[in-house]
């Protein structure tokens, strides 16, 4: 009795290995080989999307391209033209018709030292004499020993009291706002354009705090 169950056992697990060898030869030698079946798409509409792709033809416009080209003389929204070459000439012209367009206020004042402290004070110095920390003698020590590192040019005083001269001529405390603009954004001779890290609304914050200090 006890062989009988096993052998009958053994004949149904035979049944069920061809069964499935069978079901599966069969499933899979549906469709001919060669075309892809389609089957349920998901979110079909991620790949025919309502709006026009960029790459897409577009009966809307003449050339019937999606992507069209800006307008010549186009410019991005909120960006700022600054109208002035990186030449002598405009500097100058910056300098008689650039006016400052924030209204002096305790909060631009305010903004313009934590700017001037960020960014310029590293070389003009917390107070504007041109004495920031990389002008001044300057060491490291770490695993390779003691060294004295470079001094950078210290810029001339903004400070009136220094009287010192500005490169291009006249009291570094009677640069107007372009001058001191135009000078942020392409930089001058050691110091770098400050465009790319200043907007134009912080550039004129700054130049308010730089006419404190060219007041003292
Ligand atoms: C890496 C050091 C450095 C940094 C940072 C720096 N400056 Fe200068 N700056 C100088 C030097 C050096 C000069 C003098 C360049 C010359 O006349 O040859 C100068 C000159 C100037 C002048 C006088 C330009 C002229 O026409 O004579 C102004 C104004 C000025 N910097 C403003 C700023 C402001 C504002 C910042 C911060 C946004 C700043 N600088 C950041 C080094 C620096």
């Amino acid at each position: 009795m006890k062989e009988n169950i096993l052998a009958m056992n053994k004949r149904s697990f035979l049944a069920t290995v061809c069964f499935a060898v069978a079901a599966a030869t069969v499933v899979s030698s549906c469709g001919d080989g060669k075309r892809r079946e389609q089957r349920m798409e998901f979110a079909r509409n991620m790949y025919d999307p309502v709006a026009y792709n960029p790459d897409q033809p577009n009966a809307n416009f003449k050339n019937k391209i999606t992507a069209q080209t800006p307008p010549e003389g186009s410019t991005p929204i909120g960006f700022e033209k600054f109208e002035y070459e990186n030449t002598t000439e405009d500097y100058e012209l910056a300098g008689e018709e650039m006016v400052n367009p924030l209204e002096l206020s305790e909060a631009n004042l305010q903004k313009g030292e934590a700017l001037f402290q960020a960014y310029c004070a590293v070389c003009h110095g917390a107070d504007g004499k041109g004495d920031g920390p990389i002008t001044q003698d300057r060491s490291v020590e770490d695993s390779r020993g003691k060294r004295d590192l470079e001094n950078f040019p210290p810029p001339p005083s903004l400070q009136k009291s220094d009287k010192a001269s500005s490169s291009r001529g006249g009291l570094m405390s009677e640069l107007t706002d372009g001058k001191i603009y135009h000078t942020i954004y392409y930089g001058h001779n050691s110091m770098g354009p400050y465009a790319s890290q200043m907007k134009p609304e912080e550039r004129w914050q700054v130049i308010m705090y730089v006419n404190e200090l060219q007041e003292k």
